[in-house]
């Protein structure tokens, strides 16, 4: 399916190349006017797309690839201006060129203030005009974006992981991260599974004053509360395999940042060696008599409500003061779908490879990923679009190329009816089978499953499961 009125080829993927200046989006509701400047543009090179609405318009604005908007201000029930300030809120990096019948200099001084580029009156004097106007204001952009690479490069900054999402709450978290850059303190960071708190953690380190020191992640869910203190702070006789086991994480992320995932599942006679680490800044490695010093910053992440766990009494107060100087709370997806067409575009560029038949998505399809849920939120968008595009026969991935859980229209979920109503035997079974599938990798099973790693790891605990992985598997055991 294609959108009405829309000839431009942009959802499809273009190779990551410089040469290709972006996408200009054409919205006026003349189909004729629309057809000569597309000639225009086109023969000077630029890839275009059509809208001859506000709503058909809308659609592009989350379309990674869009550079420049040409915009018609009388257009229809939506006046231009409206569309004009919701593209500066949404896609600031964004240029717009407005154009109108009405020539008068106080709405064009207006635009230029509401942040529009440049003013084009129509009827046009000179129609070729636009193409001059378009490469000036592709050339702004370039600029603009070539001086923040320059700065976040002079900030250490270009290791920083993209952080896809451009919802209010997204840019929110975006502009915490950019202003933390001064900042050592410990951070908190809490989302349900799959939000991308590790991410966002990266994202913290790579843009701190340590940037240039380790990022050592360590999953508390993981550790068996056994050896979880001699992997936090060390052990002095080597009983355990590896200079990791020994010298303790603390230590190895000396001068960095130490990432506590799933912080939560600290057990309590841990959490009270960890809160006099983080006061005294010394370690005592288990079995030793003597204290180490240490200099790192905790980021902290956890799914679990844990100001609820310290009210309950299953978290330590003072630890949890001192870990939650700074929060970050990362929406659900559900709560900002708007972020979906982003992440779903970023994910296809991310995971088709070079010989991938597929170049974008059909309309559809991204609709109904648009409309889906997502419990598991991004990584659960990220392991579908990964599996689609393992099976599909391109040139777009389509509805038919989703799996059926998402929504897939016409095709019913299996019946339960005859099945015994027993969520943990499920469970249970599921879980063997992925350890038996993935022969032990927590990185496939946990894939398999639509779960992340620190929860794949509290399940088999959970059932009994995690001796089992840790035998197969040392990777199990740790990361
Ligand atoms: N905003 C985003 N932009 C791009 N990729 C993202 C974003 N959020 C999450 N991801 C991707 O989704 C996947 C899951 O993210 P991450 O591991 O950070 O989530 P998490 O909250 O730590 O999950 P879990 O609770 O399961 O451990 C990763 O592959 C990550 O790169
Ligand atoms: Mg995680």
């Amino acid at each position: 399916m294609s959108l009405p009125g829309v000839t431009s080829d942009a959802a499809e993927l273009e190779p990551p190349d410089a040469a290709v200046p972006g996408l200009v989006l054409l919205v006026d509701d003349e189909p004729l006017l629309l057809r000569s400047l597309r000639r225009i543009l086109e023969a000077e090179g630029h890839r275009t797309a059509m809208a001859a609405s506000a709503a058909e318009a809308v659609r592009w604005f989350h379309d990674p690839d869009l550079a420049v908007v040409l915009l018609d201000l009388l257009l229809g029930p939506t006046h231009g201006l409206e569309l004009l300030d919701r593209l500066r809120a949404e896609r600031p990096e964004v240029e717009v060129i407005v154009m109108t019948g009405d020539a008068s200099i106080e709405s064009a001084v207006g635009c230029i203030r509401r942040g529009a580029f440049d003013y084009l009156a129509k009827p046009f004097g000179d129609i070729y005009r636009v193409k001059t106007i378009v490469a000036q204001a592709l050339e702004r952009r370039s600029l603009v974006q070539r001086n923040r690479e320059l700065e976040e490069e002079l900030r250490g900054r270009g290791a920083a992981p993209a952080l896809i999402g451009n919802a209010p709450p997204m840019r929110a978290l975006q502009r915490t991260i950019a202003s933390l850059h001064h900042n050592e303190s410990h951070v908190l960071v809490q989302g349900e599974s799959g939000t991308g708190k590790e991410l966002v953690a990266r994202a913290l380190q790579a843009n701190s004053p340590r940037a240039a020191e380790a990022f050592v992640p360590v999953d508390c869910g993981a550790l068996p509360e056994t050896i979880i203190e001699s992997e936090l702070f060390g052990h002095e006789k080597g009983a355990f395999t590896g200079a990791l086991g020994n010298a303790g994480l603390f230590r190895i992320a000396d001068k960095g940042t130490l990432f506590l995932d799933e912080v939560g599942e600290i057990p309590p006679s841990v959490q009270a060696k960890l809160l006099r680490a983080l006061q005294h800044k010394e370690v005592r490695p288990v079995g030793s008599t003597s204290t180490v010093p240490v200099d790192l910053r905790i980021i902290s992440a956890t799914h679990r409500d844990l100001a609820g766990m310290v009210k309950s009494g299953a978290f330590r107060t003072d630890l949890f003061y001192r870990l939650n100087v700074v929060r970050i709370e990362i929406p659900a997806l559900r709560e900002r779908r708007e972020d979906i067409p982003l992440l779903v575009h970023h994910f296809l560029r991310k995971h088709a490879g070079e010989r991938s038949p597929v170049e974008g998505i059909e309309t559809d399809a991204l609709e109904l990923l648009s409309r889906a849920d997502w419990p598991g939120n991004v990584r659960e968008l990220e392991n579908v679009i990964e599996s689609a595009l393992a099976l599909a026969r391109g040139p777009k991935l389509g509805v038919a190329d989703l799996p059926r859980s998402r929504g897939r229209a016409g095709v019913a979920a299996p019946s339960l009816e005859h099945l015994p109503l027993d969520l943990q035997a499920y469970e249970h079974a599921a879980l063997e089978r992925a350890l038996r599938e993935s022969r032990g990798d927590a990185r496939v099973a946990a894939r398999q499953l639509g779960i992340g790693r620190s929860t794949l790891y509290r399940k088999l605990a959970h059932h009994g499961l995690a001796g089992r992985s840790h035998r197969d598997d040392s990777e199990l055991t740790i990361r």
